[in-house]
């Protein structure tokens, strides 16, 4: 009959506790390498991973196209996010990245423009915290669509006092237009190229059209850029910022729509 092995004194081998992982999420710009800060850019190549965004696996996402071409040694690994669901569908994405961080590495997390803005790092990095608490969460600026538009374009989008708004168009003008209605500050419209022709005739109404400039795909390659009375004659990319300047002295005010 065999006989068990005699019971050792030993303590049973410890699985090492996961050690705490540091996430950074690194604003590369809104696409050209040239507005990649030094900041970002030592991160990106000091960081033991580099990884980005992307909605479909198979094809570079806006920001590793970025990372490319200012890191071109590094790899980028592509996180899937699916925009929907539990966590907003960052719950994945997350998961893919916890052995690095349990073994204490450095994650660059690239993302487009600046990580503050309508950018999809805050959700990644809950939905991480959320599983690691004790992960080290840090950002990187980076430089704005909104920013990048308003210099090509030599647009002073605030002096002295004046205010500004970001708003989004995604599904029409209607935040564009509740601003128009109780403002004569400067305006910036997100996510609004699928709507350009209303978001033209939103302003245009409230006599503010004159001025206001649009950017299309800006740093990258199919770039259009000019008066958005000039180009929203039809609808444009995803990846499309429209700048409006205040009502000005010697300017149409909010109340006096143009002919
Ligand atoms: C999800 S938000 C990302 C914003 C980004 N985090 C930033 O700081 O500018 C996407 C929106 O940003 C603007 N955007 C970003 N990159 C752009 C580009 N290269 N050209 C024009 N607009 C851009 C567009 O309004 C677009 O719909």
């Amino acid at each position: 009959m065999a006989s068990r092995p005699a019971p050792s004194d030993a303590a049973p081998a410890a699985t090492p506790a996961p050690r705490a992982g540091r996430l950074i999420g690194v604003g590369v710009g809104p696409g050209d390498p040239a507005l990649v800060t030094l900041q970002a850019l030592e991160t990106l190549r000091s960081a033991d991973r580099v990884v980005a965004p992307v909605s479909a696996p198979d094809a570079p996402g806006r920001a590793e196209s970025i990372v490319r071409q200012v890191a071109p040694e590094r790899r980028v690994v592509r996180l899937a996010v699916e925009m929907r669901g539990p966590e907003g569908g960052y719950g994945p994405a997350a998961e893919q990245v916890l052995p690095w961080l349990d073994a204490g590495e450095t994650v660059a997390f690239a993302t487009l423009g600046d990580p503050s803005i309508y950018s999809t790092f805050p959700a990644f990095a809950a939905a991480v915290r959320a599983r690691r608490p004790a992960t080290t969460v840090e950002w990187l600026p980076g430089i704005c669509a909104f920013q990048a538009l308003a210099a090509l374009t030599g647009t002073v989008l605030v002096d002295g006092t004046e205010s500004l708004s970001l708003v989004t168009a995604l599904d029409g003008p209607g935040h564009l237009e509740e601003v128009l209605a109780r403002s004569g500050g400067a305006v910036v419209v997100y996510k609004g190229g699928r709507h350009l022709p209303a978001v033209a005739a939103s302003l245009a109404a409230r006599g503010r059209l004159a001025g206001a400039v649009a950017g299309e795909l800006l740093g990258l390659p199919g770039q259009r850029l000019g008066p958005l009375a000039e180009l929203a004659d039809q609808p444009a990319a995803y990846l499309s910022t429209v700048l409006v300047p205040p009502a000005r002295s010697g300017q149409p005010t909010p109340d006096a729509p143009e002919p």
